[in-house]
């Protein structure tokens, strides 16, 4: 959550950080705030959006070339003014912004209480910036040094960026357990917590790593760990066009993103499928794919949506693959005391790579001696970091909160593994697996036949814009994405939906339904075609409003239902690379027709690295 930018140049500092905070935006919104170095530390905060900080910031004086921004979602005090980042110390000689929950906060404010220090925010991070500086008058050593032995007494996550104003030309930036990118420019630096801000100025970058701590001074960039050992920072070269990063004449991040799902599901197969040739290949997975093969189980790790794609995996692996597998909630996995045997294999899936949750499940797996395989789409991202191996989904930034074309590119590399072991393991026929290569390359093309029933989408939208719940209900390999599709609706539009197992509906959610209540059923063409019927003749008994995703030609249930969307055929196994399509489609109009902001829901964020 949060996010951080920082410059350290030739430029006007303002102008990058405010447009970096623009692209940040997705990470955390409630308020923003930057400091600029000017003789003087200047600091503006404004509860809000960036665009009010900016509005509020006009006027003042901005000039600088060096500068710290941020934009907070809120853990410790609501968000106001004062809770905003950047945080003075007490002499107002320090300054820094934050991303992450330091655990010990209070018993370290306590001390400084005691030793006289006052606060004017509620947060953990205006109690780092008074404890390093405590530290630096306590030690009476240089401010690099003060933040190296602050960090070592502090226990949780964070990034930070800190400037002074006794230092002027300095940064210093550290991390654990939260993201930070350095962009190196010429003659000029930027720090942030992901490469958005960074892109349109360099592509050279550095990826701090944990408990490590990078000083920025004289145009040249130091990288030492808290054990003050030296560090020869490694570049990468950013593969990252501007584009990416940009609406491109769509109205929202989301709809946007939506709309790239037949290009990012090609690009997540790119180079590794060859239908002709009955190939595939995950380069990543090669050195551990005996051990994918010989897996007794597979333990997938997830959160959200990201968990969704674990469940479709989970009916794919065993149907494919034939190997049990277990998908856990990686929040709720950590806290256990999970069994985990000398031959089961974990993947772990994550948009961000940076879900705290997630990679603290993937370090306790760790620990108990399992192999783990990452399934992520920021590239250099945490969790691809603390992995054995593992494969890139490929599907270019997602700025959108509500993940879309996340979930499809998961789907399509949890399906190419699966794909990949069973056909190594001998568990499917070599025509199944042809056949599967085939309809896997077909998918890109048939998700742009779902996009055609974008106006069909809207205009059901319209209808039920007003509702207050919604139920989905699906089986199989569909229970999932009926799960995916009320989270969908739920976090941008804020009605009330829940997903359900179709065939679980009669032991309870059945009472809900009345002529108010509207019913989603994803209802293809497959090996419950019958049985899912029945379930709508259910529904519509009690006078349940019914739309149902149906395959091309279904004329069955078109008959049954209010609304029916219709979708192409495809294998079992892939349909919920294509029924999702329109219940992202619903949502986001619902959504749109309720005013609501959809590339920022209220309470979320992007990446969630909070516990
Ligand atoms: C829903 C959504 C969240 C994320 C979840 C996990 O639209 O975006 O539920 O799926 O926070 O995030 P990642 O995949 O980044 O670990």
């Amino acid at each position: 959550m949060c996010g951080i930018i920082a410059y350290s140049g030739h430029r006007e500092a303002y102008p990058v950080i405010i447009k970096g905070l623009k692209r940040l935006e997705y990470r955390g919104y409630d308020s923003a705030g930057v400091a600029i170095f000017n003789q003087d530390l200047q600091v503006y905060k404004k509860k809000g959006r960036v665009s009010d900080l900016d509005a509020y910031a006009q006027g003042q004086d901005l000039h600088g070339t060096v500068g710290i921004g941020h934009t907070r979602w809120a853990t410790h005090g609501e968000p106001n003014d004062v809770n905003a980042h950047p945080h003075y110390s007490q002499s107002k000689n320090i300054v820094l912004i934050h991303n992450g929950i330091i655990e010990n906060y209070a018993s370290i404010k306590q001390d400084l209480l005691n030793k006289g220090y006052s606060f004017h925010s509620e947060t953990d991070s205006e109690v780092l910036v008074n404890f390093i500086e405590d530290v630096q008058q306590n030690v009476g050593c240089s401010l690099v040094e003060a933040v190296r032995l602050a960090l070592q007494k502090v226990v949780g996550a964070y990034a930070i960026v800190i400037i002074s104003k006794d230092n002027p030309g300095q940064m210093i930036a550290a991390r654990k357990g939260s993201p930070l990118v350095i962009g190196i420019g010429e003659r000029e630096f930027f720090v942030a917590s992901d490469a958005t801000p960074i892109i349109e100025y360099t592509n050279e970058v550095v990826y701090l790593d944990d408990q490590e701590l990078a000083v920025i001074e004289d145009g040249e960039l130091h990288i030492k760990s808290l054990d003050s050992i030296e560090k020869t920072p490694y570049i990468h070269k950013l593969d990252l066009e501007l584009d990416a990063i940009e609406k491109g004449g769509f109205e929202h991040f989301m709809l946007k993103e939506i709309f790239e799902q037949p290009k990012s599901v090609s690009d997540s197969m790119r180079g590794r499928i060859n239908s002709t040739e009955g190939t595939l290949l995950l380069g990543g997975l090669i050195e551990y794919i005996n051990r994918l093969v010989s897996a007794d189980r597979i333990i997938i790790l997830g959160c959200g949506t990201s968990w969704h794609a674990g469940l479709v995996a989970e009916y794919i692996f065993e149907e494919l693959a034939r190997v049990p597998v277990e998908v856990e909630y990686a929040s709720e996995f950590r806290y256990r005391n999970p069994i985990i045997r000398e031959n089961d294999v974990v993947i772990a899936i994550s948009q961000s790579g940076e879900t705290a949750d997630t990679l603290a499940a993937i370090e306790l797996a760790k620990s108990k001696g399992a192999i783990i395989f990452g399934v992520c789409n920021v590239v250099g991202a945490s969790i691809p970091r603390v992995t054995h191996a593992g494969a890139y989904i490929h599907a270019g930034p997602e700025i959108g909160v509500a993940s879309t074309k996340a979930f499809t590119g998961q789907l399509s590399i949890l399906m190419m593994m699966a794909l990949m072991i069973a056909h190594r393991k001998g568990t499917i026929t070599e025509s199944r697996y042809r056949k599967l290569l085939v309809e896997l390359e077909q998918i890109p093309a048939k998700i742009e036949q779902c996009l055609a029933l974008n106006a069909q989408t809207q205009y059901i939208a319209e209808v039920f814009k007003d509702v207050r719940n919604f139920l989905y209900l699906g089986r199989g390999y569909n229970f999932p994405v009926a799960l995916e599709g009320a989270l969908k609706l739920k976090e941008i539009s804020y009605i009330h939906a829940e997903g359900y197992p179709a065939a679980e509906m009669k032991h309870g959610p059945i009472a809900l339904i009345d002529e108010e209540m509207p019913v989603v059923f994803i209802a293809p063409h497959d090996s419950s075609y019958e049985k899912i019927v029945s379930n709508i003749q259910e529904v519509k008994a009690r006078k349940g409003r019914v739309i149902a995703i149906v395959n091309e030609g279904d004329t069955v249930i078109k008959n049954l239902v209010d609304f029916s969307i219709e979708i192409p055929y495809t294998s079992e196994e892939l349909t919920p690379l294509l029924s999702v399509i329109p219940l992202q489609l619903l949502a986001y109009h619902i959504a749109v027709m309720r005013g609501c902001d959809v590339d920022r829901p209220r309470n979320l964020a992007k990446s969630v690295t909070v516990e």
